[in-house]
């Protein structure tokens, strides 16, 4: 086969067959091809895109590029859920001890943040002593114990899609909805679990920033979830606003505690148990997504989830006293209130400027290798329609470098649009795709 000729025919807008997919793939991955070559079929790809057998074939190639994750020996429907990123997002920290909470076994490798979105395992790492690497069979002998365990994602799940999304990220190539899909995909079919979970952010602050987008996205990774064999069941959800009120690191996992207390924000409560009611749904626990919601709610109300996160924290190496005594997170050095100098209504919050304010404040990475604050972050006091007075404090900024903190009180400044009158809001969950 021959590189040249299978960059023509995409660029000429012919269909690659499995065995040309598989090619590239593999000869990336074993540094056979160069760059320059993926980079132009890349493009190629991007502009003349690719239909529903070139994206399973491209996500097959791409999950057998490295290790695949057998869940077999645990009993039960494993469910995985991912989220395609989005600011204030803590959901996987609340929907993982309900759905283990309810019986559906939780085997879950996160990622870490990076650039202005916020990482799962980050937030973990905030939890004192925690660990997020764990031994294979620690691992599963403890998802088998109590039901659930997150742990960073291994090195070698995917290393192609490693690869082709560093070179996505330098050369224009990252919004295609192929290459978006079998990226996901591949990873979360490496896996391991029996069925998928999806949140399909749109907005602002997503990678599609319209519903339509989000739409296309979503059913995408559906259909080559299901034609892989895999249950898999997407929400499109709002990501214009930050979600909840808390963006950050410990700050993140302090409001996701609240909220398996019962005391969380109305926007990621009822995201989570919608979402956690999908997975007990996906889990067979449940005949339908409602009754799963519906056990989900339970499950906070009863204290059993709040419960099932501080098994969770013990079994990792973490103190669960954390939950009642939040001054057992690191303590940031600086805070900084943030004013309006006129009264009104919040219009809007940009969640993409609230992303890079918590970055700039020391919560984010801009390289994979820079170490993060993790007790940096901001807390949004004022939420969309919530009146603000003159003078009054809108958000507080945290962390322990002063250049990193100011940066950000002037970014969240901006961030904030007011209105004389309440706005419309948009519902939070567009729809749902099976
Ligand atoms: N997240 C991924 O893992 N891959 C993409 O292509 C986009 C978001």
């Amino acid at each position: 086969m021959n590189m040249n000729e299978i960059i023509a025919k995409k660029r000429d807008g012919d269909i690659l067959s499995p065995e040309e997919i598989e090619y590239f793939v593999k000869g990336y991955t074993n540094e056979e091809i160069p760059d320059y070559q993926i980079s132009a079929l890349l493009m190629a790809i991007f502009i003349q895109g690719m239909n529903h057998d070139e994206t399973l074939a491209l996500t097959k190639s791409m999950l057998n590029s490295g290790d695949t994750v057998d869940l077999s020996e645990i009993p039960g429907i494993k469910v995985d859920k991912h989220s395609t990123g989005g600011i204030g997002d803590k959901t996987t920290i609340i929907v993982a001890p309900i759905a283990a909470a309810c019986g559906v076994p939780i085997a879950k490798m996160s990622g870490r943040g990076l650039g202005f979105t916020g990482g799962t395992v980050d937030k973990l790492e905030s939890i004192p002593g925690f660990q997020t690497i764990l031994k294979s069979e620690q691992f599963m002998e403890q998802v088998r114990k109590i039901g659930i365990s997150v742990i960073g994602q291994s090195a070698n799940i995917a290393p192609a899609d490693k690869k082709i999304y560093a070179l996505r990220d330098v050369t224009a190539t990252v919004e295609n909805l192929s290459l978006i899909t079998s990226s996901i995909m591949s990873k979360k079919l490496a896996s391991g679990s029996d069925a998928i979970v999806l949140d399909v952010k749109c907005g602002r602050g997503a990678f599609a920033e319209t519903e339509e987008q989000a739409s296309m996205l979503a059913g995408m990774m559906v259909e080559i979830g299901n034609a892989a064999g895999k249950r898999t069941i997407a929400a499109v959800t709002d990501m214009n606003n930050p979600l909840g009120r808390a963006v950050g690191n410990s700050v993140e996992i302090i409001e996701a505690i609240e909220t398996l207390k019962g005391q969380g924000p109305e926007d990621i409560s009822e995201l989570s148990v919608i979402l956690a009611g999908l997975m007990i749904f996906c889990g067979g626990v449940a005949a339908t997504a409602e009754e799963g919601k519906g056990l989900a709610k339970e499950a906070i109300k009863s204290g059993r989830a709040l419960r099932k996160f501080g098994e969770f924290i013990t079994a990792q190496g973490g103190n669960p006293e954390i939950i009642y005594d939040y001054s057992l997170f690191k303590q940031p050095k600086i805070k900084r209130l943030i004013t309006t100098d006129r009264s009104g209504y919040v219009a809007s919050i940009d969640a993409k400027a609230i992303g890079i304010s918590s970055q700039l404040a020391g919560g984010g990475r801009t390289k994979k290798e820079d170490t993060i604050d993790l007790s940096a972050g901001i807390y949004l006091f004022k939420k969309i329609n919530e009146y603000v007075e003159k003078g009054e404090a809108i958000a507080e900024v945290f962390g322990d470098n002063e250049q990193g903190v100011q940066s950000a009180v002037k970014i969240i400044s901006e961030a904030y649009e007011m209105s004389f009158e309440k706005v419309q809001e948009k519902p939070l969950i567009k729809k749902i795709i099976e």
